[in-house]
């Protein structure tokens, strides 16, 4: 027999079905002739992002860093199948939406969960902090796909609805049980130190630690990947953008441990212009 055509979502489906009742998977690869050890592959990558993103440094870089993403997320992966359920539900969806989101949702879980290493976080809160790095912008299913997919940059009304997605991330994962921190972190990561952020314009230590994690990982995953309206920039310059931003857009206190220990590149390399 051929090997099944199945669609992402399918897919998806099928991964959730096993997470449900695990003695259930050779059943189902049976039933739709897929290979175990390529159903198992599916797991793998549903539930760690999927892709094998490697994180390398331009020659301006102090060191170059090659680390596999798939293994380093692996560890904090939710423990319930409750939760296990959701996340892949949610993460199948927004990839059909938009693969750069996808794309950009592992990246920023990937970055914080180092973040946090270095911050000697419990494992619970790692687990939070890599499903709200998933997570973070699930909510832009919500946003009209003229706004999503928009190959320029947005205007000031589009840029308005685009702000709209760290409330309807809630909506969507706000009232699940287990979920309130994720939520919380989320609904929070596009607030900035100085109070000058969005949804509530907090500031400093009022805006959750996590969410102020993943402030830092975002903006760093936005500026490193190519757009359609413009080019990625260089790691090193990125890092000296969040150097120059501490204090007003990021936590002071967070970017050097990313600049430094996770890029490692030590901050007097960014004081040398380029
Ligand atoms: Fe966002
Ligand atoms: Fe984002």
């Amino acid at each position: 027999m051929s090997k099944p055509d199945l669609t992402l979502s399918e897919k998806a489906m099928l991964v959730l079905k096993a997470a449900d009742d695990p003695s259930q998977i050779d059943a189902v690869c049976d039933r739709y002739n897929i290979e175990r050890d390529e159903f198992d592959r599916w797991c793998q990558a549903f539930l760690s992002g999927g892709t094998e993103r490697l994180v390398t440094m331009d020659k301006e870089g102090s060191t170059s860093r090659v680390e596999s993403h798939v293994e380093a997320t692996l560890d904090y992966l939710p423990s319930s199948h409750f939760l296990l359920r959701i996340l892949a539900r949610l993460i199948a969806v927004l990839n059909q939406r938009d693969s750069y989101t996808k794309q950009h949702s592992d990246d920023v879980a990937y970055y914080s969960i180092e973040i946090g290493k270095h911050l000697g976080l419990d494992s619970d809160t790692m687990q939070t902090l890599y499903i709200a790095g998933t997570l973070h912008d699930v909510g832009k299913i919500g946003i009209s796909d003229h706004i999503l997919n928009k190959n320029d940059e947005l205007t000031s009304e589009e840029m308005e609805l685009m702000k709209e997605h760290p409330r309807l991330a809630v909506e969507l994962i706000g009232t699940e049980e287990g979920l309130q921190d994720v939520s919380k972190a989320v609904y929070h990561h596009h607030e900035n130190y100085d109070g000058s952020g969005y949804p509530e314009g907090l500031a400093g230590e009022e805006i959750p630690l996590l969410a102020r994690i993943l402030a830092i990982a975002d903006a760093f995953s936005a500026m490193t990947t190519d757009r359609p309206y413009r080019p990625a920039m260089r790691v090193v310059d990125a890092a000296r953008e969040l150097v120059n931003k501490a204090g007003t857009q990021f936590d002071p206190k967070l970017v050097p441990i990313f600049v430094e220990r996770v890029l490692k590149i030590p901050l007097s390399k960014l004081q040398e212009r380029s």
